[in-house]
């Protein structure tokens, strides 16, 4: 049979997780998606009214199917986490089981196993502020909605992966290089995640013969980075200075997270790899 695959951190056609959505869906992969609560409405209301009809289309001429979307907040574990104010916000309160516990146990109840886990998503309420003025509450958020959120998804879906399965999330340089402009905690919490990704690599390794990687991607005009506000200095910093001078497509990040995610990836695990045309080899920009 097919893989299956559940994807955390869709909620457009313009983000890394629809490009690997769709790679993987062209490699013959099912696609199970979770939406973030507040994005779940116009998400779910646009693919039926068919708006990501064009962006659909695989190379084969036929339309990525998503098997089912689940309503997902990465922030909250169980249920006893949520505070009263979110419970009773409007946008979440006409969803349910939403946290992470609960999306992996409908998962299992719906399908039974997965066999890859994707993490596209990250948070810092504080990105636009420098470190150096980020509060506690603004860098933990990041931590929580970028780093540990992976911890929490791996931790309550291992169970459910197949033996030989595969896990993925998506990281930024400006963990080991400096990058301003990418505050808030951001970069912390993204070195955090590649840490965490040998940490994990083998502890899923050894108990569950589960692959963990992390994919360093180049800069992308996503509705995530739009709202940091430097990405199109950031798209032709890359276009000007990195060993390849193109466009950067998402589509090329989706082709390798399928890599990593198959057979031809079986002995790769606790990496970071970068697909971002070179330019994290460069020492000076010329
Ligand atoms: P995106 O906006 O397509 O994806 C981010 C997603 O995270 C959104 O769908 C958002 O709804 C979701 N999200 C935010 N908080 C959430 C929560 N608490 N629970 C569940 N979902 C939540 O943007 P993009 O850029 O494709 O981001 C995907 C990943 O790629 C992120 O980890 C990002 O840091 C990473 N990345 C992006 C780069 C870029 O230039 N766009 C460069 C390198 C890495």
């Amino acid at each position: 049979r097919g893989k299956r695959a559940f994807i955390a951190g869709i909620a457009d056609d313009n983000g890394y997780g629809w490009a690997i959505a769709k790679s993987l869906a062209a490699a013959g992969a099912e696609i199970l998606v979770g939406t973030w609560v507040p994005a779940l409405n116009i998400f779910e209301t646009s693919l039926r009214r068919g708006k990501f009809d064009d962006s659909r289309v695989l190379p084969d001429g036929s339309l990525m199917e998503i098997t089912k979307v689940y309503p997902l907040d990465a922030v909250f574990d169980s249920p006893e986490d949520v505070p009263e104010d979110v419970k009773t916000n409007k946008r979440y309160a006409g969803s349910s089981k939403w946290t992470v516990k609960e999306v992996a146990e409908c998962v299992k109840q719906d399908f039974g196993t997965i066999d890859i886990l994707v993490h596209s998503l990250a948070n810092g309420p504080e990105v636009s502020k420098p470190l150096s003025e980020t509060s506690r509450k603004g860098y933990l958020a990041a931590v929580s909605a970028s780093s540990y959120s992976f911890i929490s998804l791996l931790r309550h879906f291992l169970p459910i992966i197949n033996p030989g399965g595969a896990t993925i999330s998506l990281t930024y340089v400006a963990s080991e290089r400096i990058i301003p402009g990418y505050g808030g905690g951001m970069s912390s919490a993204k070195a955090a995640l590649e840490s965490d990704t040998r940490v994990l690599a083998f502890e899923a390794g050894r108990k569950h013969k589960v692959r963990v990687n992390t994919i360093s991607a180049g800069p992308l005009g996503s509705r995530a980075a739009k709202a940091i506000g430097f990405i199109d200095m950031m798209i032709n910093y890359s276009l000007e200075n990195a060993p390849l001078q193109k466009e950067l497509y998402a589509e090329e990040v989706g082709n390798t997270a399928a890599f990593l995610a198959s057979p031809l990836a079986s002995a790769i695990t606790g990496a970071t790899v970068y697909v971002d045309n070179g330019l994290n080899a460069m020492g000076v920009g010329v």
